[in-house]
């Protein structure tokens, strides 16, 4: 086991405040990609890169196609057309429909995350909190009881549940913790990019903002690039540095988060944006 896998390494390095310094390759890219489930509803002709160390949030109406656009990127579901490049540890970038399904699978288990939207969809429900972070770990290779034991422990005081939880079962924790534990699973094995559907979505308000808050904190500790979709403009404030605003299966509108928020040049971002402050 890495021992120096321990939870808040900072490998990445930083530039001036405190953001990722670019590397000119991107670790994604999307090029004209389309994946519809019936020749007309999904998403269309989507493209963008993502750097390392990156947030992208994905906003827009129910319907727009923005988990379609996620599923896609991350290989769950194939694509009517288009391509999907990953910058690969051992290959460099690479189409990712040239992989072979072991190929992929290794990749979605080391170096990619998926956080769902409902934890219980995201989290093996009848083994011990322990053992769903342990488990990630196991299938990278580490199989030291003691340190899987020391490590999952540690995520768990990260996340900030009581360690003493560890060999509780998720269905014993409330819907906050079971988000925070399917977090912790999904980043002990330190990916590079993490996956989120509507991460605080099912959450209680008051849970949401402290749950956005640790997210941001590890997304920017760990220099994760994840690419976030939800509805509420205020997660993409806190979170993403860049933006995709999709309407209809599109994207309409793209570029700084700060941008979009602060002078939105698409009818529909516009209405979006002033939807938000009116309420
Ligand atoms: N499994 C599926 N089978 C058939 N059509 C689907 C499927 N999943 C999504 N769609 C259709 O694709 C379109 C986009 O749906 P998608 O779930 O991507 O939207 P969304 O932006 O994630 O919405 P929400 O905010 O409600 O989660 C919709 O018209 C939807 O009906
Ligand atoms: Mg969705």
């Amino acid at each position: 086991m890495n021992l120096q896998a321990d939870i808040g390494a900072d490998v990445r390095p930083r530039g001036v405040h405190g953001q990722p310094e670019k590397n000119p390759r991107p670790l994604l890219s999307v090029r004209d990609m389309t994946r519809t489930w019936d020749g007309v509803h999904g998403c269309r002709d989507v493209s963008f890169d993502l750097h390392a160390g990156e947030v992208l949030c994905v906003v827009g109406e129910s319907g727009s196609g923005k988990s379609t656009l996620l599923s896609a990127v991350s290989c769950q579901a194939p694509l009517d057309s288009g391509s999907v490049w990953y910058d690969t540890r051992d290959q460099g970038l690479i189409d990712l429909s040239s992989l072979s399904q072991a190929r992929l699978r290794l990749l979605s288990r080391t170096d990619w995350g998926f956080v769902r939207q409902h934890a219980r969809d995201g989290l093996r429900m009848q083994v011990s909190a322990g053992a769903n972070i342990a488990e990630r770990l196991m299938a990278v290779g580490d199989r030291h009881y003691g340190d899987l034991r020391r490590v999952a422990g540690n995520w768990l005081a990260k996340m900030e549940i009581d360690v003493g939880r560890l060999d509780d079962a998720p269905a014993s924790f409330s819907g906050g913790m079971q988000q925070r534990l399917q977090i912790a699973r999904n980043l002990v094995t330190h990916p590079r990019l993490v996956f989120m559907d509507e991460p605080t979505a099912s959450l209680d308000v008051s849970v949401q903002a402290r749950l956005l808050d640790l997210l941001r904190q590890l997304v920017n500790d760990l220099g994760l690039a994840a690419i976030v979709v939800t509805h509420d403009l205020a997660v993409a404030r806190l979170l993403a540095h860049r933006t995709l605003v999709m309407r209809g299966g599109a994207v309409v509108e793209s570029g700084l988060t700060d941008q979009i928020l602060d002078d939105p040049q698409h009818p529909y971002t516009q209405l979006l944006v002033s939807s938000i402050l009116q309420s």
